[in-house]
């Protein structure tokens, strides 16, 4: 089954078919991040505007790269929660308007599912049941994925998602947005344990917050500021990371064991940080837990995992929406 599917949640327009939720025909993303960039975040009104412009183009590539035309696809999935309401309405709307020209059918998918599916896409023998920590720009989450399409919450964050924390600490140290990349490659030079940052105490242990540790960051470089005093960065950067990465990974393998998971997986935009890819690997192994992570190309916003995750929405949830699909901002798992 050949599907086509289209991403627009927040700021890459981004198409792609994917054969049998496992292969990807074509993948084509058009990203609007240096647009973003000059404003130190995702402007909304921008985003929907530079999706409208390139998704027909995005659409036409990913059809042209897998040398197939609409008549060729089974059915055509979009993303339509959660995310900017402005970003996703173009996908939904483009989708729909798609699906009912072609008369096949629409499949809806939700981005974070689509995150959990790269994985099927890089790791042919991965099957539910799997514990998966997923970690992104507006997620932080542990969960048992029961089925392919069923899911429940171990844990989940009560601030800050792992992202958000990383882009706004990174900024506070200087860099440009989304800063989760730059902090990465400065941990690289730095000593993570330079730093003692905070890790807060959750009711549920296996909860997240990572709001006092992002204000920690920035009080530290606001005080250093005020008194003149010059901050090892690299230091920073890495005493952050370790930080966040040891958190996760901490309640994480925790959670596996108490639940009794030998099988685990990794996804999100934070999954491509190479401190926690490295971290969970480590402790994964130590605990005899196998760990499945996804290739850095599919760990950001991509359409080729909503095309894998709409597979087995359609083949095993018989999923399928009409023209009465509308997106929605946010919408739990
Ligand atoms: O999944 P994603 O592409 O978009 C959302 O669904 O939110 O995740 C984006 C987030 C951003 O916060 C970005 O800074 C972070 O993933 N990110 C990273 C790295 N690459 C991307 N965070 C830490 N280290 C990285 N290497
Ligand atoms: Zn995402």
């Amino acid at each position: 089954m050949k599907i086509l599917a289209i991403e627009s949640s927040c700021d890459e327009t981004a198409a792609a078919v994917v054969e049998d939720g496992r292969t990807i025909l074509s993948n084509i993303i058009a990203t609007q991040v240096e647009e973003h960039k000059l404003y130190g975040g995702v402007v909304p009104e921008i985003a929907s505007r530079r999706h409208c412009e390139s998704i027909v183009g995005v659409v036409d590539e990913a059809l042209g790269q897998a040398a197939l035309t609409l008549a060729d696809i089974d059915a055509v999935a979009v993303t339509y929660a959660p995310g900017l309401i402005g970003a996703l309405l173009v996908g939904v709307n483009f989708a729909k308007g798609l699906a009912y020209a072609a008369n096949k059918p629409l499949i809806p998918v939700h981005h974070i599912k689509g995150h959990i599916a790269a994985n099927y896409i890089a790791h042919p023998e991965l099957k539910p049941p799997y514990i998966c920590l997923a970690a992104s720009g507006g997620h932080s989450q542990i969960m048992r994925v029961e089925t392919y399409t069923e899911y429940s919450t171990i844990g989940k964050t009560l601030d800050d998602a792992a992202g958000e924390a990383f882009d706004k600490a990174a900024r506070a140290m200087g860099f440009p947005y989304p800063g989760g990349i730059y902090i990465d490659k400065a941990s690289k030079t730095g000593d993570k344990h330079k730093y003692k940052l905070p890790r807060p105490h959750t009711a549920n242990p296996y909860d997240f917050s990572f709001s006092g540790l992002k204000t920690n960051v920035i009080n530290l470089v606001h005080n250093a500021k005020q008194k003149g005093e010059e901050l090892d960065i690299d230091s920073l950067a890495a005493s952050f990371q370790y930080t966040v990465a040891d958190i996760l990974t901490a309640k994480f393998v925790a959670a596996a064991d108490e639940y009794g998971y030998k099988t685990a997986a990794l996804a999100g935009g934070v999954a491509a940080n190479s401190g926690l890819r490295a971290l969970l690997e480590e402790r994964c192994a130590q605990h005899g837990i196998t760990l499945y992570v996804p290739p850095i190309s599919l760990c950001g916003d991509n359409a080729a995992m909503i095309g894998a995750q709409a597979f087995y929405e359609f083949t095993e949830a018989r999923r399928t929406a009409d023209l009465s699909l509308n997106a929605v901002a946010s919408m739990p798992l």
